[in-house]
């Protein structure tokens, strides 16, 4: 089934992935659970502080409902958060501006649970800019960035390579790149001809992506990262993105 970025259900998903307390996301004590949102971890554990928070500037494409976004706003002072999903885009603006969002989780079938999601109130919001935007088809004006996130959208996107090969003019020469995917390739979203890895005989991803990115980026670390999405009371994604970290040459 295709994922429908603007379906409701798609979106209560991700605001609860996004925001929602440990309890919420996964109640079973026997079931994994990683501390705090996969989001928030990733800032947390890849992305590196600027030595002045006030200058520095981060941008997060394909950012959904905006949690990694706000992670950055603790170290960076100007966001820029941007996704193709109106629907996301929108709610990462309430997030904004209210600080917190009542959601409507399911339960079962057509059972649902109200639960209230917030962004930490120690994170400036103000700092963060959100608007609708194609990775593929980026707006003038973005370029010089301290940090880019790509978190979970190379898979989403119709050309992986000429989306991997746009980021290069969007960091800063000595910026970080962190990218993430779990490289779930579909043909709705991606013909399987551009499927990373197939133009080369069938390597792996990861493979295509370094070779693609290596001219303009040094590898620095890569880590097997998992995360779990709740998609009803009794039924989980577990998934193990790879995360890769990279300098700007
Ligand atoms: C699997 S979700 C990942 C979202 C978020 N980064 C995370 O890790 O939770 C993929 C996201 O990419 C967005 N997306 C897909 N194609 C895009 C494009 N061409 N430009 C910008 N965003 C895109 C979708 O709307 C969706 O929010």
């Amino acid at each position: 089934m295709v994922q429908d970025y603007e379906s409701d259900d798609l979106l209560q998903q991700y605001l609860l992935f996004h925001y929602g307390k440990a309890k919420d996301r996964m109640p079973y004590g026997f079931g994994p659970e990683f501390g705090a949102p996969f989001p928030a971890r990733v800032v947390r554990e890849f992305v590196e502080a600027p030595p002045h928070a006030a200058a520095a500037r981060a941008l997060d494409l394909g950012c959904a409902v905006g949690r990694s976004s706000f992670e950055l706003a603790r170290h960076f002072g100007e966001v820029v958060g941007i996704d193709y999903s109106a629907a996301f885009i929108r709610a990462a603006h309430t997030m904004r501006e209210a600080g917190e969002m009542r959601i409507r989780v399911k339960e079962e079938g057509r059972r649902y649970r109200d639960v209230c999601v917030s962004v930490h109130s120690d994170i400036l919001r103000s700092r963060v800019h959100f608007e609708v935007g194609d990775a593929m088809a980026l707006r003038d004006g973005l370029s010089d960035f301290d940090v880019v996130l790509m978190l979970n959208v190379i898979d989403r996107l119709h050309t992986p390579l000429l989306g991997l090969e746009r980021l290069a003019g969007l960091v800063k020469p000595g910026g970080q790149l962190v990218l993430s995917s779990p490289y779930t390739w579909m043909a709705e979203f991606t013909p399987v001809e551009r499927w990373l890895g197939h133009e080369t005989g069938g390597g792996s991803s990861f493979d295509a992506l370094q070779s693609r990115l290596e001219a303009d980026f040094a590898l620095k670390r890569r880590v097997d990262f998992p995360m779990v999405i709740r998609e009803h009371s009794r039924k989980y994604q577990y998934c193990v993105p790879e995360v890769s970290v990279w300098r700007r040459r």
